[in-house]
Parts: structure tokens; sequence; C-alpha cells
């Protein structure tokens, strides 16, 4: 098969000819139709210091996916060949005190598809049964199928925290912020402002319905309040970007009690005034991957229920291209001015 892979410990990718895995017992083997491009895969192919201090090379990565599934292990009990799914990219172990729980996400052993084991950037890839989330919805495209990892993310962090009739302060309008405007807006927000300093991703966050998009690099949070009218500040925040400066800025515009969920991984140390933490009693929380699998029940739940969020998370893929096209797509991922990218692996 053909696939996307790092031989060693060194930057970039070659498209070659992989031999096709083979389903465990309890895994499932999928045609892949689509992948997206994550930052994930950025640092990978970059292979920046925090590739170097977790990615087991030679790789295939890739862990937001789409396809159909064409074999079953012997253990497999519902999964079926045909079955279109996508994948959730966290494997877990299945027995520490999390996992027994119930608590997949915290998982203490998990290993990640794409990352730690071959992942998507193929024709095809092997995961658990458990892993692969059956579409039952015609509605859910191979491409829209692709994005629901990072859909997922939106998901879990925008539902972290009850948002009926809150105001909501989204930093960083990249994929997922962009996706977390079109979940607060379902799930009730009154006001939704989001910042960042990429033109475009402002334009986009418009189109998906953010009452103020703002680029923080001209325009202060506290000027979007006041535009807004509003007067004590923000109940809820989801920090977005992994930018240093974006929770600072956000924590100065918190209402007393608000509650902040923390998503973006950050490019280097935060500072943060720890006082007003303390004296606003703000609660921050950090959210890693999807909850499973009530995360996934959520996102095919609101697709199939709502189609002005369906239209609007399909929309955060704005360039879609054929794998044959590896290349263009990273760079286009990595100008930080769309949505998102999503290699389809039928056009080679
Ligand atoms: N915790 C998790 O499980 C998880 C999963 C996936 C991604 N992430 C992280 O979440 C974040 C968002 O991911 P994404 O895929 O949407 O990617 P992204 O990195 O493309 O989005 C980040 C956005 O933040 C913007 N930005 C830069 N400086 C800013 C500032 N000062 N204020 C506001 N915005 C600013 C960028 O222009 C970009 O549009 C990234 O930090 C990513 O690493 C976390
Ligand atoms: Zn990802
Ligand atoms: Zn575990």
């Amino acid at each position: 098969m053909k696939a996307l892979y790092k031989p060693g410990p060194q930057s970039g990718f070659e498209l070659v000819d992989r031999p096709e895995p083979a389903a465990g017992p309890a895994e499932v083997k999928i045609r892949v139709m689509t992948t997206g491009i994550c930052g994930t895969d950025l640092h990978i192919q970059s292979w920046d210091s925090w590739a170097q201090g977790i990615i087991a090379a030679p790789l295939i990565p890739g862990h937001e996916f789409y396809g159909e599934v064409v074999e079953v292990g012997e253990d497999v009990r519902d999964v079926k060949v045909g079955d279109r799914v996508s994948g959730e990219g966290h494997v877990v172990c299945g027995i520490c005190r999390n996992c027994r729980a119930g608590r997949r996400q915290m998982c203490i052993h998990t290993v990640s598809v794409g990352v730690q084991r071959d992942g998507a950037f193929a024709e095809y890839v092997v995961i658990p049964e458990t892993n692969a989330w059956v579409h039952h919805d015609p509605s859910v495209t191979p491409e829209l199928g692709a994005i629901f990892d990072p859909f997922g993310n939106a998901v879990h962090t925008a539902l972290s925290f009850p948002l009926v009739g809150e105001d909501v302060l989204i930093t960083g309008a990249g994929p997922i912020g962009l996706m977390a405007i079109a979940v607060a807006r379902h799930a009730g927000a009154r006001k939704i402002v989001i910042t960042d300093v990429s033109r475009p991703r402002l334009e986009l966050a418009r189109k998906l319905g953010a009452d103020l998009a703002i680029d923080v690099s001209t325009t202060r949070v506290r000027d979007a309040q006041l535009e807004l009218g509003m007067r004590e500040g923000f109940d809820i925040g989801m920090e977005m970007s992994g930018h240093p400066s974006a929770l600072p800025e956000m924590i100065d515009n918190m209402n007393h009690g608000g509650r902040i969920a923390m998503l973006g991984l950050p490019s280097q140390e935060i500072t943060i005034d720890w006082g007003k933490v303390v004296t606003h009693m703000l609660t921050l929380k950090g959210i890693y991957g999807r909850e499973m699998y009530e995360t996934w029940y959520a996102m095919s739940a609101m697709l199939s229920s709502n189609p002005v969020l369906h239209a609007g998370i399909s929309a955060v893929v704005t360039d879609p291209l054929p794998a044959a096209q590896w290349e263009k797509g990273f760079n286009l991922a990595r100008s930080g001015m769309g949505g998102k990218v999503v290699l389809d692996w039928t056009q080679l």
C-alpha cells in the first residue's frame, strides 16, 4: 500500500510502498478514505524537540481519519466489514484504575495512533475495534468523518461546563476553535467572542457565528466586552491557541467564578496572575483528547439533529486534496491561513 512514512529519526516524510497491516484478534482493518492534517503531524514532519521526545520512528503518521472496514479480527463482536468509521486515536490499556472506572480518556498508558503506532496517512490502518466509531448517519461525508478527532476536541472542551446563557471567550480560531464556536452556539451560549491573529481565520469565525472575532495583534479583549455591552466579564473561557499571551488576557477578562477549559498545548511557559485565579475563584480545567466515548456520542447526536451545526462543522474543511498532493497539503496546513486540510487516499 502507499503510505506517508518517516523511515527514521529525521525530518520529512516520503510517500512510499509499505506492507499492508493485518488486523489482530480484537482489531479492525480500515481502508482509509480521508485523513486530516493536524498540528501534531506538522511537528512530526519537522522533527522538532517535541517529536523527538515522543515519536517511535519508523512510523506512518496520521490520526484523524475516516474509512471503510475491510477486515475484522476473530474476537471482533460488533463492527462489520463494510462499516464506515472514524477512528479514536487514543488506544487505552483497559486495566489501569481510570480505564476500569470507565474514564478511558484518562488512561495512564495511552498509546496514540500515528504517534506511537502506525497511523492513517496510508491506504490502510489497523485499530482496536473499540476505537472504531461506526457512522449510521449517511450525511457524514468522508471529509466530515475525517475531522471527528479534532471536532471531538472542540466538543470535549466546549461541553466541559454548562453554556446556556453564558458569555464565552475562545482564544485561537484554528480548526478546533472554529468548531468550538458552532458547538457553543448549539449548546446555548449567549455572546461568543473569538480571538486570533490570522485574518482569514477570523473571517471564517464570523461565518461560523461568532458575535465578534477580534485580531489580538491590534484589539484588546476588553474592547470586545465593551462593544458587546458586557458588564462583568466572560463566564466561560476556552483556550485553544497554546500561545503564551492568550491565557493571561483571558484571565483578565473573566467574571468572578468564571470557568476555563484549556485545550491549547502551550508553545512555551505561561505566566499567569495566580492571585486573580484565587480571588476571582476561577476554575481551570485541562482537556486532552475526547471522552471515550461520550464525546463521540455527542458529536454524532448533535450533527444528526442540527443542520446548522452540520453545515458549520463541514465548512471547517477548507482544503480537501488528493493524497498525491500531500506536500501541498502540509504547506497549506503550516500556513495557518485556512481551516482543515483533508487528504483523500482514494486519489493517489
Ligand atoms: N489537548 C488536546 O487534546 C489537543 C488536541 C489537538 C490540538 N491541541 C492544541 O489545541 C490548539 C488548537 O489546535 P488547532 O488544530 O485548532 O490548531 P492551530 O494551532 O492551527 O490553532 C491555533 C490558532 O491560534 C492562533 N493564535 C496564535 N497566537 C494567538 C494569540 N495570541 N491569541 C489567539 N490566537 C492566537 C493561531 O493563529 C492559530 O490560528 C493547539 O495548541 C493544539 O496544539 C490540543
Ligand atoms: Zn490531531
Ligand atoms: Zn488504562
